[in-house]
């Protein structure tokens, strides 16, 4: 039985499917005239950049696609490769998001729909990101990592968690506080 690298990952993607949720029910409700809370938006990008790119985007880059190529996973034209474009097509729609949202904030409703789309556009993305790591990218690292590259890789995630101790919390924290707001 070899020790497993990418449970830990999975479970990573659980909680950024809930601030995906999140961010598509009030994507939704701004559009019937529900929903006005643009700080809601600029939380989602603080939890986009910390949680789901410094932390998790991180740790697959500096560590788990860094093994399947040091393994025989091609850098270029590979999985690999289109993960990484989509990591950085996310990073594009968050900045959008985020200077959208702050004009809303300041008060330019002109922006709004800039806003709505970049949320979307970020919510799809990742959501076909994430099932493809879960899906084919993650069960294939599963089976052709060697066994004697894995305790130094679980090493790495945890230097990787040591360097951020609160984090894990403090935005699960987040995301339990929208839950409940979203479903009042
Ligand atoms: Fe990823
Ligand atoms: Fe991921």
């Amino acid at each position: 039985m070899k020790t497993d690298v990418t449970q830990v990952m999975v479970e990573e993607h659980r909680l950024i499917l809930r601030m995906i949720a999140l961010v598509e029910q009030n994507t939704a409700r701004v559009e019937r005239g529900e929903f006005r809370d643009w700080r809601f938006f600029l939380d989602a990008v603080d939890f986009i950049r910390e949680y789901a790119d410094r932390f998790h985007h991180a740790k697959e880059e500096d560590v788990l696609f860094t093994a399947l190529v040091k393994n025989g996973m091609p850098e270029k034209q590979s999985p690999i490769e289109a993960m990484l474009m989509e990591h950085d097509a996310g990073r594009a729609h968050v900045r959008g998001m985020e200077a959208a949202a702050r004009r809303a904030l300041e008060g330019d409703e002109s922006e709004i729909p800039a806003l709505l789309e970049h949320a979307r556009g970020y919510a799809e993305l990742l959501r076909g990101h994430i099932d493809k790591e879960d899906t084919i990218l993650y069960p294939l690292s599963e089976r052709v990592l060697p066994q004697d590259v894995r305790p130094a890789m679980l090493e790495a995630y945890r230097a990787a968690e040591a360097r951020a101790p609160e984090l894990a919390e403090t935005y699960r924290r987040m995301v339990e506080r929208y839950e409940k707001e979203t479903t009042r």
